[in-house]
């Protein structure tokens, strides 16, 4: 297939990678077109291109920008897109980030407001996993502790290839119905970023409630921006189980709580402290990587603009990675439901 990637951040590259392994021509790009994508190009394999030229002829375009650049996207920029080319929506909304959308804050599903911006039909795909997990958890089909992905959309036949990509990836799948459902794994629902498998999956999509959501992913947020910015991705993920009712009676799972707290009120992430301190307490850990790959991404859990780290503009865990002062947004908040008790009860 030929690929479209609008957006070349965390998901943007983490998706590029995996579409370039699976060898598909893999077109990506940003805000600031192709000359500063040189780095992402040697990373994934994807071609630089610049906005324009992204949408032109492929067979599956993915958006992966902070929702609130949805509206500033070129209005012809998918006059060039067949009709028969699903559009693979992976936003999450964070009016930290993104501002307040009014059609979104008075109840509208997000995917169905990026799919009225956009005028096309989308499939919501890929926005309830943290990019750290989309890019180092992948398994093979049949491995034990497979994690699994929702995908939902109103178009059977685009829902059927954006879900034959998903499992080709390494992650089981699940059809979560039409895109009016998709709101079952937005921002501060239980299926929302804990890593589940595929017999957890579909009871934490029934166990969503609607009102809740909107109030679990602020005051998560809230959590969120008083953490380190090295705050490791997987110990969120950890508590993000926890919150959804699984691995309750692992203890890595309440010592990852204590991190959080910990590292809240002292400024310092005291996870790495305690991991090594505990590694020997149990070794759990299901499908949860405990030490992190050079290659991770960084763990900052959430929109930078709200972090404390503007100065230095590079990314603690990924000191090799320059991040531009332009880039303001980026969510590593998937892994937003932590805090002592779960902030949506
Ligand atoms: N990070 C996660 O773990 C995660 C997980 C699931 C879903 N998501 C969702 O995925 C989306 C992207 O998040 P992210 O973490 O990948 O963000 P990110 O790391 O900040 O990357 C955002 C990318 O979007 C590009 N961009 C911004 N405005 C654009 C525009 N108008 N036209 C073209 N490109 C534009 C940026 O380009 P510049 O650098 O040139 O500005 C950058 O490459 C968000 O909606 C987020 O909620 C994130």
């Amino acid at each position: 297939m030929k690929i479209g990637v609008i957006g070349a951040g965390n998901i943007g590259s983490a998706l590029a990678g995996h579409f370039r392994r699976l060898g598909h021509s893999v077109l990506i790009t940003n805000s600031r077109g192709r000359e500063s994508l040189s780095q992402v190009a040697q990373e994934t394999g994807a071609t630089p291109v610049d906005i324009s030229e992204t949408a032109r002829r492929v067979d599956l375009l993915v958006i992966a920008i902070p929702m609130k650049s949805v509206p500033s996207l070129p209005k012809d920029l998918l006059s060039g897109l067949p009709a028969s080319s699903p559009i693979v929506d992976t936003g999450n909304y964070y009016p930290l980030r993104d501002g307040a959308i009014p059609e979104i804050e008075s109840g509208m599903i997000e995917s169905e407001w990026t799919s009225r911006v956009l005028g096309r039909p989308v499939i919501k795909a890929f926005n309830s996993i943290v990019a750290d997990s989309l890019l180092h958890q992948a398994l093979r089909r049949g491995s034990k502790g497979r994690i699994a992905l929702p995908v939902s959309g109103d178009d059977l036949k685009s829902k059927q290839r954006v879900m034959a990509l998903v499992d080709k990836m390494g992650f089981d799948v699940i059809d979560a119905g039409p895109l009016s459902e998709s709101w079952r794994y937005q921002p501060g629902t239980p299926a929302y970023c804990p890593d589940p498998t595929i017999d957890q999956l579909p009871v934490l999509l029934r166990r969503a409630i609607r009102d809740k959501a909107p109030c679990n992913r602020d005051q998560a947020a809230k959590i969120m921006a008083k953490l380190p910015l090295d705050f490791s991705p997987q110990e969120l993920v950890r508590v993000a189980r926890l919150s959804a009712g699984l691995d309750t009676w692992k203890p890595k799972s309440w010592i990852a709580v204590c991190c959080i707290w910990v590292s809240r009120l002292c400024g310092l992430n005291v996870a790495p402290l305690v991991r090594q301190g505990t590694s020997y307490l149990s070794n759990s850990g299901q499908n949860h990587d405990e030490t992190e790959s050079p290659r991770t991404l960084c763990s900052c859990p959430f929109p930078y603009s709200a972090h404390r780290s503007d100065a230095g503009n590079i990314c603690k865990s990924n000191p090799g990675r320059q991040r531009s002062p332009r880039r303001q947004s980026g969510d590593r908040a998937g892994h937003e439901a932590v805090s002592r008790r779960d902030p949506r009860s």
